[in-house]
């Protein structure tokens, strides 16, 4: 990976990196859509990286389809396919790691206490490994996203972090590899995620300012799935992640949430203009 790097860049080629985990979905692919825009060639890494998973959680599990992922990924015009092995990434004596003293301790972080810490040490070795000029991330994953950009601040990476807006299933569940977890009835279940988004944009929309009231109604409409546990319904301030109390005309106001729906934790979000 390190050569095929060198060699781009000696010719002058911007790469750009798209992150990923595989088990790819029209949202991994919206991804690499973008990547190809603004870059020359194009690295998808695929790594199912086991420090950003508690061991409560599902890494064991967690879907994996190498051969229908670099097909896919082929198909969609990724050049280069970095696929580590966990042993390469994580050497036996593996002990420097990159973690966010205070954003990544809230929201996510409160529910997922290494998560961020294992995403941001596994995303800078990548960066290092393939030294892009750009890199790509989804929406779906807003915090991810931040704290990527923070990190790429605060530790001086040359790296243009992209951010894709979410692409959804046709009832509006944000597309997610984990949501192949789903029997029938939670895949029903789920929608409530997306629909309680719709709601809070509806009501800002209709002139409700209380962020308290909003957060009220999504959780209400929530728990009536049966299978539904909320983690957290947050309203905040898009650029901090400071909570929002009162909506302010001519701001932008990130809703944010993650509920289990059976066993499987689903996470989605909407930015939202307040118009007036
Ligand atoms: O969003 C993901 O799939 C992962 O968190 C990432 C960015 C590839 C790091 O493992």
């Amino acid at each position: 990976m390190r050569s095929a790097s060198a060699a781009a860049s000696r010719e002058n080629k911007r790469i750009g990196i798209v992150p990923t985990m595989g088990y790819l979905h029209e949202g991994h692919l919206s991804l690499i859509e973008i990547a190809k825009l603004h870059c020359d060639i194009v690295v998808m890494t695929l790594f199912v990286n086991p420090t950003q998973f508690s061991p409560s959680e599902d890494f064991s599990v967690y879907p994996r389809s190498f051969a229908d992922d670099s097909a896919l990924a082929a198909h969609a015009g990724v050049n280069i396919l970095f696929a580590p092995e966990a042993k390469e990434m994580y050497p036996a004596d593996f002990d420097i790691y990159v973690c966010s003293e205070k954003f990544g301790t809230i929201l996510e972080g409160s529910f997922r206490p290494a998560h961020f810490k294992g995403v941001l040490t596994i995303v800078a070795k990548l960066f290092h490994i393939v030294n892009p000029q750009i890199a790509v991330f989804g929406q779906k994953d807003y915090q991810q996203a931040f704290l990527i950009k923070k990190m790429t601040r605060d530790l001086d990476f040359d790296v243009e972090i992209v951010v894709v807006p979410i692409v959804r299933e046709h009832d509006g569940l944000a597309m997610s590899s984990r949501n192949v977890y789903l029997s029938p009835t939670e895949r029903t279940q789920a929608r409530a995620l997306s629909h309680s988004l719709k709601i809070a944009e509806k009501l800002i929309a209709e002139g409700e300012r209380s962020a308290t009231k909003i957060i009220a109604t999504m959780k209400e409409h929530i728990i009536r799935e049966q299978d539904a546990r909320i983690d957290y319904i947050a309203i905040t301030e898009p650029e901090t992640l400071a909570p929002i109390e009162q909506l302010l005309p001519d701001t932008m106001a990130l809703v944010v949430l993650a509920v289990h729906i059976g066993t499987t934790r689903l996470i989605d979000n909407i930015l939202i203009h307040i118009k007036h």
